[in-house]
């Protein structure tokens, strides 16, 4: 009885989604305003109407594939930091790449007051999520500066697409750079430096980087690698309300671990 009940339900769902206009294998999930490109002119706005500040915050959230309602909270607390000037979604917006949960995690990111801007997840890359996310958000490594700090954003899904040369990516937005003094170069990825990948830290160390900032570990952590004096950090997943934030002062860079409205300072583990 159970097993027929679930069937009538899978049905009716299945049903009512296709007599819908987002189906989950389409590509046409509603993210309208939210291309990385506009969110990164608003920042440019911002920065002009704000002028040069002595520091800055920066939401950091991770994974909330699967995790709408929590998702949703966190950016009602970012929503009540005025004090905060934008959200960085660290990957895995989705579990399986499908339209309906780009959907679903674009109504809750549209609910946010201040530019957010994500990075592919190696869960946004299956199905046919590659396609639907340059659709909806762009391309999957970018670059941009702010208050005096270059930001470089990079797809290290290395399972999900084949021949990625982050060293090159990470490379030329480092030359490309137009103002020729900055105070931090901070790389964003989904993923932390692959162990396999050996050398990269000292290359990314060498590219003249102040910290690395991932998800997908699901768990917080604050620490240095291979003996190069790096420091990564690591935001939990959207689970349980967690999120990062990141201040930026011209001459260091702090975080703090969150849960709700508690946050504690992260402590680098060396
Ligand atoms: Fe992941």
């Amino acid at each position: 009885m159970a097993i027929l009940l679930r069937l009538v339900i899978f049905l009716a769902l299945t049903l009512t989604t296709s007599a819908c206009e987002v189906t989950p294998w389409s590509n046409d999930a509603d993210c309208q305003n939210l291309k990385t490109s506009e969110q990164i002119e608003k920042l440019i706005i911002k920065e002009s109407n704000d002028g040069r500040k002595d520091h800055f915050k920066v939401f950091l959230v991770g994974d909330p594939q699967g995790n709408p309602a929590n998702f949703e909270k966190i950016i009602e607390y970012a929503n009540r930091r005025s004090d905060s000037d934008f959200l960085f979604v660290l990957g895995d917006l989705t579990d399986m790449g499908l339209a309906q949960e780009f959907d679903w995690a674009c109504k809750i990111m549209r609910k946010s007051n201040k530019p957010i801007i994500p990075v592919i997840g190696n869960h946004d890359a299956i199905s046919f999520g590659k396609e639907i996310w340059f659709k909806l958000f762009g391309d999957f490594d970018f670059s941009f500066q702010y208050q005096g700090s270059q930001f470089i954003i990079y797809n290290d899904n290395k399972f999900e697409f084949e021949n990625l040369d982050n060293r090159q990516v990470i490379e030329e937005a480092v030359n490309n750079i137009e103002i020729t003094q900055i105070d931090h170069r901070i790389a964003i990825a989904h993923h932390r430096p692959w162990s396999e990948d050996l050398g990269f830290n000292q290359f990314l160390f060498d590219m003249g980087l102040s910290v690395t900032i991932h998800g997908h570990g699901h768990h917080f952590d604050y620490w240095l690698e291979d003996d190069v004096e790096l420091p990564h950090y690591m935001v939990n997943s959207a689970k349980n309300v967690s999120y990062g934030i990141m201040t930026v002062y011209p001459d260091s860079i702090e975080f703090e671990d969150c849960y709700k409205d508690s946050c504690v300072p992260a402590i680098l583990q060396r």
